[in-house]
C-alpha cells in the first residue's frame, strides 16, 4: 500500500477497499503514516465522504486498532448511551444508575469536555476520590457486581481514533459526518455492548446546528451499528439552550442527584426517562410505556439513587458527599446574580454562550492539558419562555474572583428578552431507528 495512491483515489472521488482501509489504519496505529499524508487523506474524505462499505471498514479498522472488551462473562444485556455533546448535559450520571436499577447493564466509556461542551468524566471527577482510569478487568468486575460503571477512554480502546482525532482537531477535518460517525462508533463498539442508544444534539450549543445535519449523523451512526450487528436507536434532542439549570461540574452532579431523588428540572428528567426507555426496550424487549413505568417506579423508590451511591463507592468515591443537595461536593466561594435588564419573556438562551461563560470561570478547558475547576459554573434561574421582571435574577454565577466579570458579560449576551415568549420547541425532535 502506498498512502499517496489512497490519497489520490479519494481526491478523485474513488473508493478505497476494505483491505486498503484496514492496512492504512494499522499503519496509523503504529505511527507509520506521516501526519502530512494522514491530513491530506482526511481532508479528501471531508470533501468526498465515505460510502457505506468504506465507513464500515473505517470503523472496524479503528475498533480493531485496540482492544474490544470481552463482556461475555457478565450476565444480562449490556446497553450504553452516547451523547454527541452539549451544555448542561449530565444525563449519563442519572441515566446509567437508573437503567442499571432496572436490570440492564451499562458499561460506559465516557468523554471529557472540550470547547464549550462539558464531559461526563470531568463531572464525575468533581466527586472526591472518584476514579475514572480503571483497568478493563476491574471495569468488568464492577459492571458485573454493581450493574453500571463509568470510565474514561483507556489507551487500549481505539488508539487509531485517538491519533486521527488529534490530527483532525488541528487540520480542520473534524466536521465530516463519516469521520465523526466512525470515531464515535469505534469507541462505543469497543465497550463490548449489545446495543446502543444515541442522543444526537441539535441547536446552537451542539456540533450539529440543524435537524437535517443531525439526522444525517444519526443515520450514519445507526447504519454502522446495524451493519455491525448492534441494534442502535437515536433521539434527536434540543440543544438551543442548556439542558437543566446547572452548568459546571459539581453543580451538574448535584442536579443529576436531584433527578434520582424524584425532583430536578423537567427537561432533564424527561430526557433521562426517554433515553432510559429506549435502553430498556433494547435491553429487555419491553414496550415504551412499560419501560417508562419501570423507570419512574425506580425513581420513586430511590433505587436509582441507591445504584448511583453503589457506583460511586465501587469507583473509590464517598457517596455521602451527594447528600443534602451535594453539600459535600466542591463549592465556589463567590455567588453573584445576573439581573434582568428589562421585564418580558426569555425569547432565547444561547447554549454555546452559556457554555463559554462557564469555561471562562474554569469549568471547561481550551486544550486537553488545561485543568478544570470542579466547583465553578452557572445556575440558571430563567430559561427560554420564562417571564421575568426587570432586576430579577436570570442566573447565578458560582466562581472565583478571576474570570467572573468576563463570564457575566457573556452570560448577559446569552439571554434575549422580548415582550412575547417564543413558540414552544419540543425537547425531543425526532426518533430514528428501532421498530416503534
Ligand atoms: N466525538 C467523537 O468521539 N469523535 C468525533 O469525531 C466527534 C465527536
Amino acid at each position: 500500500m502506498r498512502v499517496v495512491d489512497l490519497i489520490k483515489t479519494k481526491r478523485d472521488g474513488g473508493r478505497l477497499s476494505a483491505g486498503e482501509i484496514g492496512e492504512l489504519l494499522r499503519a496509523v496505529t503504529v505511527g507509520a503514516v506521516p501526519d502530512y499524508q494522514g491530513s491530506a487523506l482526511l481532508m479528501a474524505i471531508v470533501f468526498r465522504g465515505l460510502d457505506d462499505d468504506e465507513l464500515t471498514a473505517w470503523t472496524e479498522g479503528m475498533l480493531r486498532s485496540g482492544e474490544v472488551v470481552d463482556l461475555s462473562s457478565v450476565r444480562g444485556s449490556k446497553v450504553d448511551k452516547h451523547s454527541t455533546g452539549g451544555v448542561g448535559d449530565k444525563v449519563s450520571i442519572c441515566l446509567a444508575p437508573l437503567v442499571a436499577a432496572c436490570g440492564v447493564r451499562v458499561p460506559m466509556v465516557a468523554g471529557r469536555g472540550l470547547s464549550h461542551t462539558g464531559g461526563t468524566i470531568d463531572k464525575l471527577e468533581s466527586i472526591p476520590g472518584f476514579e475514572v482510569n480503571i483497568p478493563i478487568q476491574r471495569f468488568r468486575e464492577i459492571l458485573s457486581r454493581v450493574g453500571a460503571v463509568l470510565i474514561a477512554q483507556t489507551d487500549e480502546i481505539a488508539p487509531a481514533d485517538r491519533k486521527l482525532y488529534a490530527l483532525r482537531d488541528v487540520t480542520g477535518t473534524v466536521e465530516s459526518i463519516p469521520l465523526i460517525a466512525a470515531s464515535i462508533m469505534s469507541k462505543k463498539l469497543a465497550e463490548g455492548i449489545d446495543a446502543l442508544v444515541l442522543d444526537v444534539k441539535v441547536g446552537q450549543g451542539a456540533f450539529m446546528k440543524t435537524a437535517a445535519q443531525a439526522r444525517r449523523l444519526a443515520q450514519a451512526l445507526i447504519g454502522i451499528g446495524q451493519r455491525m450487528g448492534k441494534p442502535t436507536v437515536a433521539l434527536l434532542s434540543d440543544m438551543e439552550q442548556p439542558l437543566g439549570l446547572a452548568v459546571g461540574n459539581a453543580l451538574e452532579v448535584a442536579e443529576a442527584v436531584e433527578v434520582l431523588e424524584g425532583k430536578g428540572p423537567a427537561d432533564l428528567r424527561e430526557l433521562t426517562l426517554e433515553l432510559g426507555s429506549e435502553m430498556l426496550q433494547l435491553g429487555r424487549g419491553l414496550t415504551h410505556d412499560d419501560s417508562r413505568r419501570e423507570l419512574e417506579a425506580r425513581l420513586a423508590s430511590g433505587a436509582g439513587l441507591e445504584k448511583l451511591r453503589a457506583i460511586v463507592e465501587a469507583q473509590g468515591g464517598d457517596p455521602k458527599v451527594l447528600e443534602n443537595g451535594g453539600a459535600g461536593l466542591p463549592q465556589a466561594p463567590e455567588k453573584i446574580s445576573l439581573a434582568a435588564p428589562r421585564s418580558g419573556s426569555v425569547r432565547s438562551l444561547n447554549a454555546e454562550l452559556v457554555g463559554r461563560a462557564a469555561m471562562l470561570l474554569g469549568a471547561g478547558r481550551e486544550t486537553l492539558e488545561d485543568r478544570i475547576d470542579p466547583a465553578v459554573g452557572i445556575v440558571l434561574q430563567r430559561k427560554t419562555g420564562d417571564a421575568v421582571q426587570a432586576g430579577e435574577a436570570l442566573a447565578t454565577v458560582h466562581g472565583r474572583v478571576k474570570g467572573i466579570g468576563e463570564a457575566m458579560l457573556l452570560l448577559e449576551r446569552a439571554y434575549r428578552i422580548e415582550d412575547e415568549p417564543p413558540p414552544s420547541r419540543p425537547l425531543i425532535l425526532e426518533r430514528i431507528g428501532g421498530s416503534q
